[in-house]
């Protein structure tokens, strides 16, 4: 069974949109686990705020394993939080290589005040410290990824060819090429 691509990093740094632009460079299929438990049971802030974070995680789990135990590999793109159950980070560590996209907390506080996508662990409490508290306290899940891209001064597209290059250099081929 080939391992996927899985993007890890803290919320707002740019997984999703890479994510979904890498998969279609490379030709094989994209995931987003928080688009899929959106998909399933509803938006994210109103599972945090009905029925809390650990239904959330759990929903979270139940979409990362989906995506993981299929057989077709893919890239997938994982909420900030997902590292945070020692599970996910054994079904990670297993079937995918990690790639850590790393944004400062000062990109992550502009990128979060742009949006209009609520984010619920920050809701109420968009400051930079916050996010470096929280930040920090993550950082070590977000580091024992195989690969790290420091992505505050590239482009997306850059972003996307360095993450492409490694995958070259490390000989791991995904999509219609690689199956
Ligand atoms: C979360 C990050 C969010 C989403 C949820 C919880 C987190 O995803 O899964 O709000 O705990 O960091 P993004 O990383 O896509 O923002």
């Amino acid at each position: 069974m080939k391992r996927h691509v899985a993007l890890v990093g803290f919320m707002a740094s740019g997984k999703s949109t890479i994510g979904r632009k890498l998969a279609r460079k490379l030709g094989c299929a994209f995931f987003d686990t928080d688009d899929l438990v959106v998909h399933e049971h509803g938006e994210v802030a109103a599972i945090f705020s009905n029925e809390g974070e650990a239904a959330f995680r759990r929903y979270e789990r139940a979409a990362i394993s989906g995506v993981l135990e299929s057989d077709v590999a893919g890239v997938v793109a994982l909420g900030g939080g997902a590292l945070t159950i020692e599970a996910n980070r054994e079904l990670l560590r297993d079937r995918a290589y990690r790639i850590f996209i790393k944004a400062s907390p000062e990109q992550i506080m502009a990128r979060l005040k742009r949006t209009r996508q609520t984010r619920p662990l920050l809701a109420g409490n968009l400051s930079l410290t916050a996010i470096k508290e929280l930040y920090d306290r993550r950082m070590p899940l977000y580091a024992s990824a195989e690969h790290i891209v420091e992505a505050d001064r590239l482009s997306g597209r850059e972003v996307i060819d360095d993450i492409i290059t490694w995958l070259r250099t490390e000989k791991i081929e995904l999509g219609a090429l690689g199956r």
